[in-house]
Formats: C-alpha cells, structure tokens, sequence
C-alpha cells in the first residue's frame, strides 16, 4: 500500500525491511528536532493498513488502529518494500500476550498466557507470495517462539492453510472464545508457563473478542459467540526487543534481498 508521504522516521531509522512498531514508537520525540518531522505519518499507515486488513477478513471492525496500539503492550511488526522509492508497505502481523482458558483436545480446560497472533495481513497485491511466511517468521524469531506455541485469534481460513502449509499445523483446536491452539501447544509447557508467570491478572473478556457478529464467511475469519476470557498482561518484549539487534542478518537470511535505493 502506497502512502503520499515520505517513509515517518520510525521507518526511516530502520534499513530493514520489517520493522517493529509499539505504544512507545507512537509518541513523539520531545524536541522539535527533523527527527519528529511527518511522526504522526506513523499513525495513518497504521490505521490505513489496519481499516485494509480487517476489510480482507470481513470483519465488521477495525482491530489494529493506532489509537488501540497506544493503548496497549501488542507488538505491530511492518512490512515494507525497500525497493519502492516512497512509502510503500506491504504487511502487517500483531501480537500480544493475552490470559485464555482453553481446552485441549481431552476437553480439559488450562488457564494460559500465550502469545497471541491478533491480526495478520499481507497486502492483495503480493499475497502467496512468500511476504506472509517471512514477517511470521521475523515475529516468531524476535519474541521467541514456536508457532506450535502461539495460540491465533479468529483465524481465517487463509491463515490456518498458511499454517498448514509451512508449520504442519493441522487440526486446530477452537475454542469458545474464538482462539484456536493446535495440539502440540499443551505439551510445551515451558512458554506457556513462563508467560503465565508474569502476570498475575484475573482473566477477563478478549477486546478483540468483544466483536459480536458473526461472520462465516469462506474468506473471513472463524467466528463464534464470545464467551471467554483474555485480558492484557504486562508487556514482556524487552526479550525479544535485544533479539533485534539481529534483525539485518536475519532479513538478509530469508532471502529477502533488498534492492538498492
Ligand atoms: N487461499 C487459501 N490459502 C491461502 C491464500 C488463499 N487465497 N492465500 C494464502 N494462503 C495460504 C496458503 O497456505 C498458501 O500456500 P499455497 O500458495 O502453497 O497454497 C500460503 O498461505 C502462502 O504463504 P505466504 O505467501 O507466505 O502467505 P501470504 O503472503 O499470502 O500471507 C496471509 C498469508 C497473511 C494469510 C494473507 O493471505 C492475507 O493477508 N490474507 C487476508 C487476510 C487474512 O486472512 N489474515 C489472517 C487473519 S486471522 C488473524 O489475523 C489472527
């Protein structure tokens, strides 16, 4: 997606090609500095991709917005085309922890606090592309996780045949709250523990949960009545925010090689 302004400087400051945006990359820069010249910029490609993502889902609001990211501990990783001389961003993938009662396939029911895949989108013009596998794998790198240990909120039919595809995820497991696990997430106990750890909050309604319609739509994503139970815990990115350093090694090792500009 083309954006009439030059790459804002959280943007601009990064030579990779998928870059990670949080609360804290969204409030500007106290000087006035050329640094904090078009910040704000930040916050209509986040909004502009976020309105795209939820029309390609059909879904009847908009879950990823910059006034939501402010307002929370989720991790907004971006994906843009090096090679475009402006602004031009191609996909998104959000996560956060989030506290879930969830089943597993022996109907027993385990309080967790997993990472939580929240909103996935590659843009329609380069969809199967291979841009989808390589911003899940970035994301799964930086925050230190197995995909078999990521539980998906309302997933599309895309999503899990992306799953399917390049994890061997099969036979999901949906939950009334309208996440879905795979079966290989109860038996690693060690994230999901972990993450449970730091948080001692009381599970409560999912916000990205709280949308009541239904949508069952081939192409949108896998709804159910809400009934469950997540709430934000305390961020825990710092882990992955070190991994970062990392990040031009890895983009490079994925074989995204970007032209020169
Ligand atoms: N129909 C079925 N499967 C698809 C489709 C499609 N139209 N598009 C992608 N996939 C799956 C397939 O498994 C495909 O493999 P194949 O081509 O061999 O069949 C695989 O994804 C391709 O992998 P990538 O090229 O790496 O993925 P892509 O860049 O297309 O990104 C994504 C995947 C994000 C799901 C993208 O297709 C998209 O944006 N779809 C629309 C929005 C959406 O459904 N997002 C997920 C919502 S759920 C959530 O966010 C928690």
């Amino acid at each position: 997606m083309e954006f009439p302004f030059q790459l804002p400087p959280q943007l601009r400051e990064s030579e990779d090609p998928i870059v990670t945006i949080t609360a804290e990359s969204l409030r500007p820069p106290r000087s006035h500095s050329g640094l904090s010249r078009n910040w704000q910029d930040m916050n209509t490609i986040i909004d502009e991709m976020g309105a795209a993502s939820s029309k390609a889902q059909k879904l009847p609001q908009i879950i990823t917005s910059a006034e939501r990211l402010l307002n929370s501990n989720h991790r907004l990783y971006l994906l843009r085309d090096l090679r475009a001389p402006g602004c031009n961003v191609l996909g998104l993938i959000k996560v956060g922890e989030k506290k879930l009662f969830l089943h597993d396939e022996m109907s027993r029911m385990h309080e967790k606090t997993p990472l939580c895949v929240l909103d996935f989108y590659v843009h329609e013009s380069c969809q199967r592309t291979g841009l989808g596998k390589l911003l899940f794998d970035y994301m799964t790198v930086v925050e230190s996780v197995e995909p078999s240990e990521l539980a998906i909120d309302r997933p599309s039919h895309k999503f899990l045949s992306f799953l399917g595809r390049h994890f061997g995820l099969n036979a999901p497991l949906e939950q009334a709250n309208n996440f879905v696990v795979y079966r290989s997430f109860f038996s690693n106990k060690v994230t999901t523990s972990s993450r449970l750890e730091a948080s001692n909050m009381p599970a409560c309604n999912s916000q990205n949960s709280a949308v009541t319609t239904h949508d069952d739509s081939s192409q949108g994503r896998i709804r159910k009545p809400p009934m469950a139970s997540s709430m934000n815990p305390p961020s825990r990115y710092a882990r992955g925010a070190n991994q970062m350093k990392t990040s031009s090694g890895l983009s490079a090792a994925m074989g995204y090689m970007p032209a020169a500009r």
